[in-house]
């Protein structure tokens, strides 16, 4: 069998593997033939491909990780707000997983949009348990984990399907309330005694980032479980290969990319480094493009870390990527390339790109910089400078840093006084924080005639000031 996203599918094409709606029901079995009429219907259900049996791919077997009735049952539970069936469900899920000999991932998961939410947890619950084992949790540890991955997005059950699958970008808002659902979600389950305080806590914070940045507490990696950074590499996973409303599916090579360039920052790198162990980059049977143009399925993967699979070619001959003599071809992802600058702004929306925001820090007293540059600099790059003059040449040759850290009172040019001059230059561009040790009247007023982000007073406890940076950061780059 071979994966076909629906795009390309055809009519006569015949499927390999059922398909079900979001209540467990069959909207089209294996062996029956798609018609124009299934390929648009399937279509509009958002499923975003199919399985297919065809002569060229027929001995090629592709094995689901659980077994469709096991996965039917957990969409079910979680559907119906069941926590007790969600507890049976993560045991199933765990036992099913460490009798297997072989592990397998290859299969892309078959879901609706309406199922996402339920489908989605079901997957996440799967992928922690595989890292769980990759990490030798032993199988208490496993069920907490797995427990926690299916509860995860209780809270989401509560939340209007009009925010939940908004096609367009959610306003300010649709966006606290989307992301109150990691909140609602530990409420749902903060009073149940026979639930660990292991599963409650990875709940809650399974949007938490290892630097801080997440929410809804903010809280470091060093603050966090095992069992919370798991489920958040394996949410994150899973919601990038996933098709959204609003985004075409990455693909497991591309999210692998993604989870790579988050480690340290949003992911934990023992978390991913396990996690792709596990994830073929090109599963076994979908389709790719070679460099050559030539078009192919994937046969086989012979380890981990996979970029040179066994292919079977269109025309039946099998290619050995590993071969001496195919070293000069490469992979191509064969998936529609129509539409790419439009699918990446969907993209973009999805999750805000990893970028070091550029802090500027003006202040003519040293161990005040060298403070903020102590608190700052394992999250931003920081520019030190000694006093408005410095800024103003600064700006004048460089580019305006993402926001500016200043002392009011200063000697020659005051804080207000370079502010004035750096929006006059930069067109109110750049948000601008003042730090003063005064706070009376007449600064604040000051403050506000000139459109500041904010104020702090000093002394400030570092907390403060990251939570306040990183609340003018999002809002500055919202509007
Ligand atoms: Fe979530």
């Amino acid at each position: 069998m071979r994966y076909v996203q629906l795009t390309k599918a055809e009519p006569g094409m015949i499927l390999a593997y059922d398909i079900f709606d979001s209540h467990g029901r069959t909207l089209a079995g294996h062996n029956v033939i798609l018609t124009e009429g299934y390929i648009e219907r399937l279509k509009s259900y958002g499923f975003d491909g199919v399985y297919i049996q065809d002569e060229l791919s027929e001995d090629i077997e592709v094995e689901s990780a659980i077994p469709s009735a096991l996965r039917t049952e957990g969409i079910a539970c979680i559907k119906n707000n069941n926590i007790d069936g969600c507890k049976n469900i993560a045991k199933k899920i765990v036992d099913e997983i460490l009798s297997k000999d072989q592990l397998s991932l290859d299969m892309t998961d078959l879901r609706s949009y309406d199922d996402y939410t339920y489908a989605h947890s079901v997957n996440v619950a799967v992928l922690s348990c595989v890292i769980g084992t990759g990490m030798k949790l032993n199988e208490e540890e496993m069920e907490y984990l797995v427990t926690a991955a299916v509860l995860h997005d209780f809270g989401k059950l509560t939340i209007p399907q009009e925010i939940l699958n908004k096609p367009s970008r959610l306003t300010q808002e649709e966006f606290q309330i989307m992301q109150s659902h990691a909140m609602r979600s530990y409420e749902m389950i903060c009073d149940r005694t026979d639930l660990s305080a292991y599963v409650k806590s990875a709940v809650l914070c399974h949007h938490e980032n290892v630097d801080g940045s997440g929410y809804p507490l903010g809280i470091e990696g060093s603050e966090q479980t095992l069992f919370t950074k798991i489920l958040h590499v394996a949410d994150v996973y899973d919601a990038l290969i996933a098709k959204r409303p609003y985004k075409e599916p990455y693909s497991p090579y591309e999210a692998t990319e993604y989870l790579m360039g988050g480690c340290g920052i949003m992911f934990d790198q023992a978390v991913v480094t396990t996690l792709l162990n596990y994830v073929p980059l090109y599963p076994k049977g979908t389709e790719v493009v070679l460099s050559d143009g030539r078009r192919a399925v994937i046969y086989e993967n012979a380890g981990i870390y996979n970029l040179r699979p066994i292919l079977k070619l269109y025309d039946h001959t099998m290619l050995d990527l590993t071969a001496p003599e195919n070293l000069n071809l490469t992979i191509r992802d064969a998936r529609e390339q129509e539409n790419l600058e439009e699918q990446e702004q969907e993209r973009k929306q999805m999750i805000k790109p990893l970028r070091r925001y550029r802090i500027m820090a003006i202040d003519d007293m040293k161990p005040n910089l060298l403070l903020l540059q102590d608190i700052l600099k394992d999250y931003y790059d920081v520019i030190l400078l000694r006093s408005g003059t410095q800024a103003i040449h600064y700006m004048e040759k460089y580019s305006p840093p993402d926001l500016i850290i200043m002392d009011i009172d200063m000697p020659d040019m005051d804080g207000l006084e370079t502010a004035k001059r750096i929006q006059e230059m930069t067109n109110q561009r750049v948000p601008i924080l003042f730090v003063t040790v005064l706070c009376d009247k007449v600064t604040v007023t000051r403050c506000r005639e000139l459109n500041a982000a904010g104020y702090i007073l000093r002394p400030y406890k570092p907390a403060y000031i990251k939570t306040e940076i990183k609340r003018i950061l999002e809002n500055w780059m919202d509007v």
